[in-house]
Order: C-alpha cells, then structure tokens, then sequence
C-alpha cells in the first residue's frame, strides 16, 4: 500500500528528540516490507538538508487567511534513506536552524499542513494511508475530511501517533481564518477548552489513534493534559504500539562513532575500552561505575531532580561513583547541573548541547543510564542502553513501564516509582551494590542487549492497524 508520513521531524534531516528517531526508521521497515512509503516534512535549515541534494516537483503558493506565501516541494534525490523523503519549503517561515520556538509556530505548522495537502491534492492517486505524529500535523485529518478543495482525499483514512499529550498545539479562534474554506457545520471538531487543538483534532477526526507504547495508552484515559475524558472516548478506535528502535544505527558491534565496537560475546572488555576513552575524555575516573543522563533537560524527563540527586548521590558516595550528562533544555537545570562542577571534579561532568556522536559514546561506555522521567510516553534512550549493554534506572511511566523490569524480579533494569530525589537516590544506591557484583550486573547486562527491539514486527502492527481501517473504509 502507499503510505505518507507526515511529521515536524525525521532524521537524520531533522531531529529535536526521540519523534525524529520514530519517523526516520519506521517508513524504512515499512518500505523493506513492500510497501510504498513516504515522509513529509519541512525544509528547516539542517546540516542534513543543506549537505544533501533534493529535486524540485511542485510549486505553488500557500493562502494562510490573509498570507501567500510561495512554497516547494522538494524531493531527496538519491532515495538513500530507504523511502522517498519530500520536504515543504516555505522559506519566509521555515529558513531558520531552529525547529521550534518561535513566535510563529502556529503560522509555521499550519501553513505547513496546509501547503503539504495543497501538494498530496494535485496528484491523481491519492495514498491509502496518512499517518500524522502529533500536533504539528493534527489538522490534517479535518482538513481532509471537511474543508472544499480537499475533496479529493475526503475518504482516505488517517491515523494520528501520539508521541507526546503534553503539547496540543492550541490556538485562539481569531485565527480561525488561517483553515482553508470548509463546513461550518463542522467547527466543533477543532474545540476543546473554547481553543483550537490541534491534537484534540486529530483524535476526533483521525480514523485511527495510536500511542507509541501500550502502558501510554492505559496513562492518557487519567493523565493527558486534560484530554483525559477525549482519550476515553476514543478508545475504540485506539492502539498502543511499543516504539521500536533501528537495529542498524544502534549497534554496538558496526557503530563508527564508538572507540571499539564489541558484541554480546565480548561486550565486558568493549564497554571498558568505551568507558576508558569516555572517561578520559570528560574527566572522570574509569574504575568507578558510571551513571549518565541523556537527553532534555526538562520537567517532563525528571531532569529538574537531577542537579539535586546528583549532588546527593556524589556526596553519600564520595569518590565511589561517576555522573555524566548530555543534554540540553530548561536554562535553570542547565545552570545548575553547571554548577555541580566545581564541587564534584574528577566524578562529575555535564555537556549542554545535543551530540549525536557523543550519545552514542555514552551508551556504549556508561555503566547505568537514568531515566526518572515523569511522562514518557515510550523512551527510545532505555532501548539502546540496553542494546549497549548498560542498564537502565528508570521511574515506573509510560513506555519505560512496558520494556524494563526491575532485577529484582529478575528483569532487565532498576526501576522506582515516584520521581522524587529520594527514589533516583535510592536507585543509585542499589545499583551501587550491584555493581560489586560481577556475575549478576554482566548477566543483567547480557539479557538486556539479548532483547529484540527491531522494527520488523512493530511495522507489521501499523500495517494491520492501516489494514483495519482500510476495510472499513471499503465496507
Ligand atoms: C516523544 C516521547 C518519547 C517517545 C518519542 C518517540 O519524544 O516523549 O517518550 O519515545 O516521542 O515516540
């Protein structure tokens, strides 16, 4: 079947967090499964985009309300990343390094959503299937459903992927005038809380929901941003499907950016020889286990409890262990997390920033990875952890609650409940001990890196959810 991603990220064109990850590897298994897959997204200015060679195929001028702005549609030359990759230029909003926080966004991702339909209208085959991730493209169900000129794709079935609850993408209704002309009688569907919702949108208009594990999923009917009561009422038509990640980029044993490359058969003296080299480089000590953080330094991941729990846990264990974190975000945690660095030299260390090489480094040479996330709606970092042989520390939540169990109960991680400076503490403290331990940490570190993440069957669950409503669309 022929299948349109459309989304706000992709790698490695684009990437802010784990939504990019998704979106570049599941259209690839897709495609390595026969169908005919392809991925829309906008033209930002990204080393990717830039270093890359793209065709122009469509032309035309975008009409948000009062606004024209010209657009193309711009497609990779190559098809190198194992499915046809389009991008919407549209330079006056999307010409920046930036993917998000301007003040524009709402004016970006609309006339985004719309140009794209402007372009997917003018073929002749329309796809089987369009699947949005997220609010960026959350209007796209509706306008397809309900605005005039989109007639043409008025029954081609739609499936939103919830990446994340927490950001709606909301507007007032004075910008109601930015939608293309379409029935009134159907303006309702944009509402929720007396705004427009792009989220809420799409869960209401999109002929399937999905969320990107199946513990999300059973989350968001209690705890979604106040879409709680909406999610309920979906249920019907909702699935959760546990993320998986791409085998091929995350593998220890082929993976250039590592200083050695190693397997589950000789994983001990591979990750020393990472750690060494990680070690060195950020001036910790390699006999020591080490804990790092990856990610963005934000509420939403547990990263404000991190300064604190850092502190904490260096203190109690003076000199005994080691915490590196890469990340970058919220300003204050920056600083903070800044701060710990004259008081913890040799133990302790931050890079702010994102670095794609680096991460890979800190899998394959950390000894635990923590994650006391207070929403994680999958969390793709645990899954290549442990692909890497390091163990996750994880809050209970979300998707992290679907793929690690404690060792406790003879699992694959360290798991807590609250996320709380208490529990991080305490967890890092019981892995402490287990680290002492040789035969049990290396038989933890084996079962993790044993696990089969891969793409091939999640892809076949989107085929059958795609396959579901297809029918019923027929029927
Ligand atoms: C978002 C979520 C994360 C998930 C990712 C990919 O970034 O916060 O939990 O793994 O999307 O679906």
């Amino acid at each position: 079947m022929e299948i349109f991603h459309i989304a706000a990220e992709c790698y490695p064109a684009a990437k802010v967090g784990g939504l990019a990850d998704v979106v570049g590897a599941l259209p690839k298994y897709q495609n390595s499964a026969g169908h005919l897959v392809s991925v829309v997204l906008p033209r930002y200015e990204t080393k990717f985009i830039n270093e890359n060679e793209f065709d122009c195929v469509h032309s035309d001028f975008v009409k948000l309300g009062n606004f024209n702005f010209p657009f193309n549609i711009l497609k990779e030359r190559t098809g190198k990343l194992g499915y046809e990759l389009y991008l919407v230029e549209i330079p006056e909003l999307f010409d920046r390094k930036e993917i998000y926080g301007h003040e524009d966004d709402i004016e970006r991702f609309v006339s985004f959503q719309i140009a794209t339909l402007d372009w997917i209208n003018t073929r002749t085959a329309m796809p089987d299937v369009i699947n949005c991730h997220d609010h960026h493209t959350g209007l796209i169900p509706f306008m397809m459903m309900y605005a005039n000129k989109y007639e043409k794709l008025k029954d081609t079935p739609t499936v939103i992927t919830i990446h994340n609850s927490i950001y709606q993408g909301q507007f007032g209704f004075d910008k109601l005038y930015y939608l293309p002309e379409f029935d009134l009688s159907k303006v309702t569907l944009l509402e929720w809380d007396n705004r427009i919702n792009s989220l809420a949108t799409a869960i209401k208009c999109a002929s399937a929901v999905t969320t990107v594990s199946p513990n999300y999923l059973n989350e968001i009917n209690y705890s979604a941003y106040g879409l709680e009561s909406l999610f309920n009422l979906v249920r019907y038509k909702s699935r959760g499907i546990l993320n998986g990640i791409d085998m091929e980029v995350w593998n220890p044993a082929t993976d250039k950016m590592l200083e050695k490359n190693y397997s589950i058969k000789n994983f001990k003296k591979g990750k020393q020889e990472n750690k060494e080299k990680l070690c060195a480089e950020h001036n910790l000590d390699p006999t020591k286990p080490l804990f790092s953080f990856i990610g963005r330094l934000l509420e939403e991941k547990g990263a404000d409890l991190l300064p604190h729990a850092a502190a904490m846990s260096l203190s109690e264990n003076y000199k005994e262990i080691n915490i590196l974190v890469l990340g970058s975000g919220n300003t204050e945690i920056e600083n903070q997390l800044t701060h710990l660095l004259t008081s913890f030299k040799g133990n302790y260390n931050a890079v702010i920033g994102y670095d794609e090489a680096l991460a890979h480094q800190i899998y394959a040479g950390s000894d635990f990875l923590l994650m006391p996330s207070r929403v994680e709606p999958c969390g793709l970092n645990q899954m290549y952890a442990m692909r890497y042989g390091t163990i996750p520390i994880v809050r209970r939540t979300g998707g992290l609650k679907d793929t690690v169990i404690d060792f406790g109960d003879n699992g694959n991680g360290i798991c807590h409940d609250q996320a709380s400076v208490g529990d991080i503490c305490y967890s890092i403290q019981r892995a402490v001990n287990l680290y002492k331990d040789k035969k049990k940490i290396n038989d933890i570190r084996k079962k993790g890196m044993a696990i089969d993440h891969s793409w091939e069957s999640v892809c076949q669950e989107y085929i059958e959810g795609y396959n579901l409503i297809l029918n019923k669309n027929e029927g």
